[in-house]
């Protein structure tokens, strides 16, 4: 039996829900939010679609009853609020720091085996907050960042090469945010080929530029944060866990020397599995890469510390 418990039914925790369901990823989903009704009408929603999804999962929807919530093996954090169009995720913090720490507690207490995936944002100070103000090892906490980005990437070099996005891999390491997150250019392939056999430099620039705003696009057109990628992309790390799947994918990462860091959450390649991150897979970054990592540890390192500023750890 595995359980899982999505926190926030807003278009994202509810998103993630509902592939959680639909791909029968988990036994049980509770979907939890503190506005009334919220959650049990989107369950019942997804329920009412389950005879045509043939999802098999027990779906739960309930207002802040954290009892509910008991005994998940995975807690996914998507509560707070979203960026609106011009805003930074950053500058979400203030509201949504308070927030995580709020819930994140509440959660711990009934399910303390769980595993975090922390989505809110800004994701690796969020994640850093989760683990620092809990005290959980570094295992238990993963903030999901860098699934979604490198999905975000394998969409633009795909569409840039005229190529079945399966066939494009691709990853977005460093922090979750418009200038800070690294998309791997050196390291992208088409069918196991380099990408630049298929796509210019030029493109390939492009296709990188466009992937670090990817977010802030669908925020302007949208006039709100996205929901889908972002859902789908937590759903994929807790399948990785509860499947034991060692799947390798970019999460926000307690670092403690790896790749030049400590003391800091942020974006790297990761083995996820049953116990959660695993193992942190070091790759070898071009000077270029190198280079932006530091300057994107700088920039989460910045934000961490209103949280010290602040007093909230
Ligand atoms: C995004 C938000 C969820 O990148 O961080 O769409």
């Amino acid at each position: 039996m595995s359980k899982v418990t999505v926190i926030g039914a807003g278009m994202v925790g509810a998103t993630c829900a509902n592939v959680l369901a639909a791909r029968n990823i988990a036994d049980e989903i509770v979907l939890i939010d503190i506005k009334e009704g919220l959650s049990e009408g989107k369950m019942l929603d997804m329920y009412q679609a389950a005879a045509t999804t043939d999802s098999k999962s027990k779906l739960v929807g309930c207002t802040n009853d954290y009892k509910k919530t008991a005994n998940s093996d995975v807690v996914v954090v998507t509560s707070g609020i979203p960026r609106k169009p011009g805003m930074t995720r950053e500058e979400l913090i203030g509201t949504n720091a308070n927030i995580v720490k709020s819930v994140v507690s509440q959660a711990l207490a009934h399910s303390p085996r769980a595993i975090f995936v922390i989505v809110s944002n800004p994701m690796d100070t969020m994640a850093y907050l989760t683990l620092k103000s809990t005290g959980l090892p570094k295992n238990r906490v993963i903030g999901m960042g860098g699934a979604l980005d490198s999905s975000r990437f394998r969409c633009y070099l795909a569409k840039a090469a005229g190529a079945n996005i399966h066939d494009v891999d691709g990853m977005v390491i460093g922090g979750h945010g418009d200038t800070t997150m690294i998309p791997l250019v050196s390291k992208a392939t088409v069918k196991g080929v380099p990408a630049s056999q298929f796509i210019s430099k030029k493109k390939l620039e492009q296709v990188a530029a466009d992937t670090m705003v990817g977010g802030a696009t669908l925020t302007g057109l949208l006039g709100t944060s996205a929901w889908y990628a972002p859902g789908a992309a937590a759903a994929s790390v807790v399948e990785s866990v509860l499947g034991d799947q060692k799947r390798v994918i970019p999460c926000s990462c307690y670092l403690e020397g790896e790749y030049g860091q400590e003391d800091i959450m942020i974006g790297v390649p990761a083995v996820i599995g049953r116990k959660g991150i695993e193992k942190i897979v070091k790759i070898d970054l071009t000077a270029d890469e190198t280079e932006k990592f530091a300057a994107s540890a700088a920039a989460v390192r910045k934000v961490n510390r209103i949280l010290v500023d602040t007093k909230a750890i």
